[in-house]
């Protein structure tokens, strides 16, 4: 914006102030001029006459007035009657008493012999009355001129900020499929080039994951094999130990392939989320140190039931692994949906809120990988079906359970 107001108006101030006081000077002096001159026509003629009491000629009203010269200063200073007054001089060779009638009247006096003539002309004659328009004018062409351009930027600047936006939601793992590059070619060739690099993140994230799940995949088969092999063994305790790790195997087997599949291809479904979440968490989870605490509105929305029912089971079964008592409410708002978990544990200190995202990361590294510990995708997973459905998760602090708060924020489709 300021790009374009400070030039515009330090190139506007200019021209006014150059061909202001160049074009005001000129008018000024042939005014001035044309007026002395009609003095000094006026004066030759009276100079033959004896000077009546009262008369007109031209623009020029005169009369004799009996005093002396009065010794009046000017009026106010004026740079339009300075010129006059100089012009006059070297018109008449002599110089005489100007005074101004509340701006309105020259009052000239003039020593002509014994006689004080005084002559009355309108200040207009000889002040350029178009100068003021001249400034309106400026005025308004420059508040033209800044209001176009503005409109014209502020849709460049629309451009930018959406390229800015999608840029930074992107980096948050948010969709952004809705974005189309827009405004000037080098702004669009700016979305262009993000697209260009979105997609290509995109295609080699896919690669990997799909590197993942066929090494997951590869490695089921030889494992049941071991699985197998190892029922077959005496009891002992090296069989028990052997157990326990394919066990483990298994579980983070289990873990990549669930991560590499991703939310797949479900479709949404509209459903009752009061009585959905309530009925799901009653047959899943049958202890009694869940609380739930449900709104009574009826808040119908759409989910894909099956990735939701996994989002909501990594979360209640993280609450679980990590706390004793856990609470899970439910409200709603004119347009969304709340689901909040909350538990006794010890929670996530600040700083890691947003890495706990990251796939693979856990934020208790001392723990060894047993059969309890994940692998640390569990949230990526969770954020990756909470986006899937247009919304928000969110860690935080519990108040009423100083555990960990996990915010689901759900759009409610009407
Ligand atoms: N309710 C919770 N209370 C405390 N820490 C938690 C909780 N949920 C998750 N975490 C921490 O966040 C990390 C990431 O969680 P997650 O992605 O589910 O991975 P995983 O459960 O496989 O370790 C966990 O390693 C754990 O340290
Ligand atoms: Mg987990």
């Amino acid at each position: 914006m300021l790009i374009i107001i400070v030039p515009v108006l330090i190139s506007q101030l200019l021209a006014v102030y150059l061909f202001y006081k160049r074009h005001w000077y000129n008018v000024s002096q042939n005014t001035s001029y044309l007026i002395a001159t009609e003095i000094s026509e006026l004066i030759r003629n009276l100079n033959s006459k004896k000077i009546p009491k009262q008369g007109n000629y031209l623009n020029l009203e005169y009369s004799s007035v009996s005093s002396k010269l009065p010794d009046h200063p000017q009026g106010k200073y004026v740079e339009e009657l300075e010129i006059f007054k100089k012009l006059l001089q070297e018109e008449l060779g002599q110089e005489g008493v100007i005074v101004l009638d509340q701006g309105r009247n020259v009052h000239l006096y003039l020593q002509i012999g014994t006689q004080t003539l005084l002559i009355k002309l309108p200040y207009k004659a000889i002040l350029n009355p178009t100068t003021s328009i001249f400034v309106l004018w400026i005025i308004f062409l420059t508040i033209l001129l800044l209001s176009i351009s503005l409109i014209f930027s502020k849709n460049q600047i629309k451009s930018i900020i959406e390229l800015t936006d999608t840029a930074e939601s992107y980096g948050r793992g948010e969709k952004t499929d809705k974005y189309k590059p827009s405004g000037a070619k080098e702004i669009r060739q700016a979305g262009l080039a993000f697209l260009k690099m979105r997609d290509r993140i995109e295609r080699q994230t896919a690669k990997r994951t799909q590197m993942l799940a066929m090494i997951s995949h590869d490695l089921k088969t030889p494992l049941t094999r071991m699985k197998l092999q190892v029922e077959l063994m005496n009891e002992s305790e090296e069989k028990e130990e052997l157990q326990y790790d394919i066990d483990s195997m298994q579980h983070m087997i289990d873990s990549y392939l669930d991560f590499a599949r991703g939310e797949g291809g479900e479709d949404f479904k509209p459903i009752n989320l009061n009585n959905w979440i309530s009925s799901y968490i009653k047959t899943k989870w049958s202890e009694n140190n869940i609380s739930l605490n449900i709104s009574p509105d009826q808040v119908i929305t759409l989910i894909k039931p099956h990735s939701f029912q996994r989002a909501i089971a990594n979360l209640v079964g993280n609450a679980f692994k990590h706390s004793s008592k856990v609470k899970i409410s439910l409200s709603s708002s004119e347009d969304e949906a709340l689901i909040i978990i909350e538990d006794n544990g010890k929670g996530i200190k600040k700083d890691e809120r947003k890495s706990v995202f990251k796939p693979f990361y856990r934020a208790d590294k001392s723990r060894s990988l047993d059969n309890s510990a994940g692998v640390g995708l569990g949230l990526a997973i969770t954020k990756e079906i909470i986006s899937g459905h247009y919304g928000t998760i969110t860690l935080g602090e519990s108040k009423s359970l100083k555990g960990l708060l996990v915010q689901i924020q759900l759009p409610i489709k009407k």
